[in-house]
C-alpha cells in the first residue's frame, strides 16, 4: 500500500490540538490572567519587577496562560521605547537540579544564533556548557553573566544601529559594535564616535541604551521537578542585590502543580523574598465546555463533528479533576479514530472509545508501577473475583496471597502489610473498598476489583520481572481459574484471552 492523502479527514487544522498551541483567547481564566497581568504590569510601568509563584493542578491552564500573557506584553511593549523585556522560559520537567536547569538555560542562549554576540562578550570560550564537570558556582556565574547581557543595547539597539549605519552616509568604516564599545568606554579619543552615535540616534529615532530599562523574567515551569535543589528560584530575585547582575532587573516566575512543593516554598521563602502567589482553580464543566468548543471549532471541519462531542469530552475531563489537557486529547484521539474509520463525522462514540482507551492506558501504567508484593496481592484478589468470591476481606484472601507470594517471590508479608497494600490499591482506583464492619475484633473492609480488566492484570503479572529470578508473577492457579471462567462465560472472553496470548 502506498500513501495517498485522506480525502475526507475531519480535521480542518489538527495543529490547534497540539500541546504547545496557544489559542487566540484563553477562556475561563479571567481572575488568574488578571493576577498575571498585575505582575507583568510592573514592566510596562517601568517599575520594580515582582516575583511570582503560580500553583494549580494539572491541566488548569498555567502554562498556556503565562505564554499568552507574555505574548500580550511583548506586543504592548512595542508602544514604549524606554523598557526592554526578555522572557526566559524553561520547562524543568526532565531536570533534577538547579545546576542542570542553569546549564539548560545558558545553552539555549549560547546555541541560539540570534545571541551570537554572547560568545564575544562572555569570559567563556566554549560553544556551550558541558552537562557536567564545571563547578556549580562557575555555571551560575556564566548564567547570570548571560542574563546581564540580555539587554536592549546588545539586541534591538545593536541591530537598529547597524541598519542605520548601512543607510547613512556619515561613515563607511565603523561597525555598530565599535560604536557600542566607544559608548561604554569614555575617553577623549572616542568623541568622534560619540558624535556619530548621537547623530544616528537623532536621525533614525533610536533610543540610546541609557534611556532604556532592561527586564529579564525567568519562567521556571514545572519547577517542583528540580526538587529541593531549587536554589535558582531564590538566586534569581536576589541576583541584583548580590551584584551578580547590574544591567538588568531580574524576576522569576515559578510554576508548579505539586501542592507539597508549594507548601515547602512558603516555609522556605523569607519575607525579604516574597513570591506573589497565584492559584489556578480547577475548571468546572461549563469552563471546560467553552474551552473544548473553541478548540473543536478550530480543529474540525464545520460539518465533520457532532456538537455533543464537546459536552461529553468536558464531562470526562471534569472527572479527571478538571484537566483541560485531557479533554483536548480526547478530541484529538476521537478525530483520529473517525479518520481511520473513514467516517465523515466525529461522533460521541469516538469520544467514548478514546476515553476508554486512555483510561485503560492509565490503569495499565498504575498497575505496572506496583511493587511485586502488591502485584501478587492484586493477583489474589483477582483469583477470588473470578470465583465470584468478592468483595472479600483481607482475612479471607490472605491464604491465597501467602500461597502466591511463597511460590513466586519466596517470601510473604504479615497481614498488616497486606492491609497497607490493599488500601493503597484502592486509593489508586484499582480496587474498590467497602466498609464491612462486623463488630469488634473483625476486619473492617472488603475488597473487589474496581475496573475489571482481567486481561490487563494478567498481562502486567506476566510481564513482571521479580528480583528472585522467576519469570513473571502469574500463578498457575490464577491462569487456570481465568481459563475456567472464560469457558463458562462464553466465547467473548475466550476470544479476548486468545488475542492476549
Ligand atoms: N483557559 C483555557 N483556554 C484555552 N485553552 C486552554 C485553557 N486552559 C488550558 N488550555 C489548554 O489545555 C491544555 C493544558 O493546559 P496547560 O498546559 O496550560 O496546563 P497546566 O496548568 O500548565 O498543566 P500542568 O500542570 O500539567 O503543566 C493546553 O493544551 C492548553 O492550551
Ligand atoms: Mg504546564
Amino acid at each position: 500500500m502506498t500513501f495517498t492523502r485522506t480525502t475526507d479527514s475531519p480535521f480542518e487544522d489538527s495543529q490547534v490540538l497540539a500541546e504547545d498551541y496557544i489559542p487566540d483567547e484563553v477562556l475561563g481564566r479571567d481572575e488568574e490572567l488578571d493576577q498575571i497581568s498585575e505582575v507583568l504590569q510592573q514592566i510596562v510601568d517601568n517599575e520594580q519587577p515582582v516575583n511570582a509563584f503560580i500553583y494549580g493542578i494539572s491541566g488548569t491552564g498555567k502554562t498556556v496562560s503565562i505564554k499568552y500573557k507574555q505574548r500580550e506584553l511583548e506586543n504592548a511593549l512595542g508602544r514604549y521605547d524606554d523598557v526592554h523585556a526578555t522572557f526566559v522560559y524553561q520547562n524543568c520537567e526532565s531536570l533534577s537540579s538547579s545546576y542542570q536547569a542553569a546549564i539548560a538555560i545558558a545553552n539555549s542562549f549560547l546555541e541560539d544564533s540570534e545571541y551570537e554576540y554572547l560568545h564575544d562578550e562572555l569570559d567563556f570560550d566554549r560553544k556551550k556548557l558541558p552537562s557536567s564537570g564545571l563547578p556549580k558556582e562557575h555555571v551560575y556565574d556564566i548564567l547570570f553573566e548571560i542574563f546581564d547581557l540580555l539587554t536592549y543595547k546588545h539586541t534591538t539597539y545593536r541591530s537598529e544601529l547597524q541598519t542605520a549605519l548601512e543607510d547613512s552616509t556619515l561613515t563607511d568604516d565603523v561597525a555598530a559594535s565599535d560604536l557600542i564599545e566607544a559608548q561604554s568606554s569614555s575617553g577623549e579619543d572616542n568623541s568622534e564616535m560619540v558624535d556619530i552615535l548621537n547623530t544616528l540616534h537623532g536621525e533614525y529615532d533610536i533610543q540610546p541604551p541609557t534611556a532604556v530599562t532592561d527586564y529579564v523574567t525567568v519562567i521556571l515551569d514545572e519547577v517542583d521537578r528540580i526538587g529541593t535543589r531549587d536554589e535558582l528560584l531564590y538566586e534569581i530575585p536576589r541576583s541584583r542585590t548580590n551584584n551578580r547582575v547590574e544591567n538588568i532587573l531580574p524576576a522569576v516566575i515559578g510554576i508548579s502543580n505539586d501542592v507539597g512543593y508549594k507548601d515547602s516554598i512558603q516555609s522556605k521563602t523569607d519575607s525579604s523574598l516574597r513570591l506573589k502567589e497565584i492559584t489556578f482553580k480547577k475548571y468546572d464543566v461549563e469552563q471546560l465546555k467553552e474551552i473544548l468548543t473553541q478548540r473543536a471549532e478550530a480543529a474540525f471541519k464545520e460539518d465533520a463533528y457532532e456538537e455533543e462531542i464537546t459536552p461529553l469530552a468536558s464531562a470526562f475531563a471534569r472527572k479527571q479533576g478538571g484537566d483541560a489537557r485531557y479533554g483536548i486529547d480526547l478530541l484529538q484521539k476521537a478525530g483520529m479514530k473517525a479518520k481511520k474509520e473513514d467516517a465523515s463525522v466525529v461522533t460521541e462514540a469516538h469520544v467514548r472509545q478514546a476515553h476508554e482507551e486512555k483510561e485503560r492506558d492509565r490503569v495499565y501504567e498504575v498497575t505496572n508501577d506496583l511493587s511485586d508484593q502488591e502485584k501478587v496481592v492484586l493477583a489474589a484478589v483477582m483469583y477470588h473475583d473470578l470465583r465470584g468470591e468478592t468483595p472479600i476481606s483481607r482475612g479471607d484472601m490472605y491464604p491465597t496471597y501467602k500461597r502466591y507470594s511463597g511460590s513466586l517471590l519466596d517470601n510473604s508479608n504479615v497481614p498488616r502489610r497486606v492491609a497497607d497494600y490493599l488500601k493503597k490499591m484502592s486509593q489508586l482506583g484499582l480496587l474498590e473498598r467497602r466498609d464491612a464492619y462486623k463488630g469488634p475484633g473483625e476486619s473492617g473492609f472488603e475488597y473487589s476489583l474496581d475496573k475489571v480488566d482481567y486481561n490487563m492484570i494478567i498481562k502486567v503479572l506476566g510481564e513482571a520481572e521479580p528480583a528472585g529470578g522467576s519469570l513473571g508473577l502469574l500463578p498457575d492457579e490464577l491462569v487456570a481459574a481465568f481459563e475456567q471462567s472464560a469457558q463458562t462465560d462464553g466465547e467473548i472472553k475466550q476470544a479476548r484471552f486468545e488475542s492476549f496470548n
